[in-house]
């Protein structure tokens, strides 16, 4: 079975045909006027077209049609001859029963037995974790987990950024500080200490300490090239070197990014595509797609369609480096060999949007990839601070990821101390309470915007219990599991009633239940989590009307009670599921 809104497309659809017009026209969805229809139809309008008829009278011999139609209590026409719909309360019933029974929520599993690589987080490897990493992750988490859970294999790929200049201006600054250490003797060539020389506390204070003379210095920047070139050459020592500083980072990374819930299952980066990228190469060369350009190798992109220029992808430069280009390229060549993926999106900044569209022209031309795996750039806008520039530190620095999430953990507990939340709880359930709230309130700040915009990022308003905040839905899905608990304790636990009672105020939390299914196919078709924000918004809202005047324990009808304590707990595990697919935990209580 699937949504709500497809079985009635369905069913009008098949009216429409009865007609002799196009089924697809059918189409039902949700009313964009609550007030006055649950559902409508508006296909009247194309298929008057196409009949050469007036919208109102298709419009009328469709109605016709459904006057005694059991799953209807209203079928009427507005204005021109749109068709507005109300289910009967059975229909209505019937299907939150099934929405309740189905375990993924009667979301298709169109994604089952296909893999996707979601390519996300990229940070740089010994540079520190800024708040620029921040959108990536969040939204890339909330684009994986929900292309798993409509069937995908879904994999997250971290794409660490480890094999550029910067790997190279470290390693020659230690070398400039430290020349006697092993890793520099050049008679050497294994046997190197296990331990590494440095913490990370080190080398995120020497990476821009190495940059900037790197970059006010010519002599200086030869240096870091020339080491870059070693390094990427294999150099026994520098290499040895690099993996400590790899492995130092990556165990940094993965406290930032857990405190985030941010998971990869590939921790892949920029090194790992390295040995693919000779044979590549060579066979774009040979098949032609690859030429010489003065002195460089690229691969033309641009289209005769164009209407501004794209310039050619470099795979070599003249001095015989690689560039950013080639190494997605051969990534695309391992991904191909490793996991055969239907689709591969890129979860990265929008202002990278010309690379990746290079990128994909290339893997399309050269046929490294088949014609009919999707690839998708994802961008997103920029994070500011309330200045409406780029988000920094008070000292107009760049804010790192940890620094941010502290603040976060800092302002919730304020806020949970204010609110007077969890008095009772030992200390450490509250630090859990309060690192939950910090997460929600950064996340969905950052999700309920539609990617590609810039938003402004105010700790204040987002952490507060109040307004469309991650706080205020957490709040009610705790409220929801509270009740639940307290219906347990006294003895009626939750079970499908043979029919739900729907006055008013159930009604219309039941309707906003059963758009779950047709929300996660927007998100996933889009790659929107903002979809999916809102939606939790709307929900967490319907509930607290609901839950304002609907009395749940207190009813004594048993039915309307059992009923009631049905859509508490239906719009929990709804409420739950979308946080989840938003990388949201949510806490036992409050
Ligand atoms: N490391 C890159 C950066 O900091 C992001 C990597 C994005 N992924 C990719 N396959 N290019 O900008």
């Amino acid at each position: 079975m699937t949504a709500l809104t497809a079985q009635l497309s369905n069913h009008i659809g098949a009216i429409f045909k009865n007609q002799g017009l196009p089924e697809e026209l059918g189409a039902v969805r949700t009313s964009d006027r609550p007030d006055l229809a649950q559902f409508q139809c508006n296909g009247a309008m194309a298929a008057a077209k196409i009949a050469k008829k007036a919208p109102r009278m298709i419009a009328e011999a469709i109605v016709a049609e459904l006057q005694n139609d059991p799953l209807f209590s209203e079928v009427s026409i507005a204005g021109p001859g749109f068709i507005n719909l109300k289910l009967t309360e059975e229909a209505l019933s019937n299907h939150l029963l099934e929405l309740g029974n189905s375990p993924s929520f009667l979301v298709p599993d169109s994604g089952q037995g296909k893999c996707a690589i979601v390519d996300y987080g990229g940070p740089n490897t010994a540079k520190p974790m800024h708040v620029g990493h921040l959108r990536s992750s969040i939204i890339g988490e909330s684009v994986k987990r929900t292309l798993k859970f409509i069937g995908y294999d879904a994999k997250g790929d971290i794409h660490l950024g480890d094999w550029g200049t910067h790997m190279g201006m470290v390693i020659s600054e230690f070398e400039i500080r430290h020349p006697e250490w092993v890793y520099f003797d050049e008679n050497k060539v294994d046997d190197y200490p296990s331990e590494p020389p440095v913490t990370i506390k080190d080398l995120e204070k020497l990476y821009p300490e190495a940059s900037q003379a790197s970059k006010s210095n010519e002599d200086r920047m030869a240096i870091s090239r020339k080491a870059t070139a070693d390094l990427q050459n294999k150099r026994p020592g520098y290499y040895a070197l690099w993996q400590h500083c790899f492995n130092i980072s990556v165990e940094a990374m993965k406290k930032n990014f857990g405190a985030l819930d941010v998971y990869f299952d590939l921790w892949l980066g920029e090194s790992n595509a390295q040995d693919y990228i000779p044979d590549m190469a060579q066979k774009m060369q040979d098949d032609g797609h690859a030429i010489k350009d003065r002195g460089a190798i690229v691969i033309h992109v641009q289209q005769d369609t164009d209407k501004k220029e794209y310039p050619p992808l470099i795979l070599y430069k003249s001095d015989g480096a690689v560039m950013y280009g080639t190494t997605d390229l051969a990534t695309i060549v391992q991904r191909v060999e490793d996991f055969d993926p239907v689709k591969m999106v890129y979860v990265v900044d929008q202002r990278q949007h010309l690379h990746f569209e290079q990128v994909f022209r290339a893997a399309r031309i050269t046929k490294i990839i088949k014609d009919d795996v999707e690839m998708i750039h994802a961008g997103f806008g920029t994070m500011n601070g309330q200045d409406g520039t780029p988000f920094k530190t008070r000292a107009g620095g760049v804010m790192k990821l940890q620094d941010l999430i502290k603040m976060g953990i800092e302002k919730a507990t304020l806020r949970i101390e204010e609110a007077n939340i969890g008095e009772s709880y030992s200390a450490e359930e509250r630090a859990d309470i309060a690192h939950k709230v910090a997460i929600a309130a950064i996340k969905f700040a950052d999700l309920q915007n539609s990617r590609i915009a810039d938003y402004i990022f105010d700790l204040d308003r987002l952490t507060s219990f109040e307004g469309k905040t991650g706080p205020y839905i957490l709040y009610q899905a705790v409220r929801m599991k509270s009740l639940l608990r307290k219906a347990e304790d006294q003895g009626f636990p939750v079970h499908a009633p043979s029919t739900i009672e729907l006055g008013d105020h159930e009604t219309q939390i039941a309707l906003i239940l059963t758009e779950f299914p047709s929300v996660i196919e927007q998100a996933a078709q889009n790659y929107t989590p903002h979809v999916l924000a809102d939606y939790a918004y709307r929900l967490a809202q319907a509930y607290s009307s609901f839950y304002s005047h609907c009395p749940v324990l207190g009813e004594t009808d048993e039915e309307l009670r059992q009923s009631r304590l049905y859509i508490t707990g239906l719009a929990l595990r709804l409420l739950e599921q979308s946080l989840d697919l938003l990388g949201i935990p949510t806490p036992e209580r409050m």
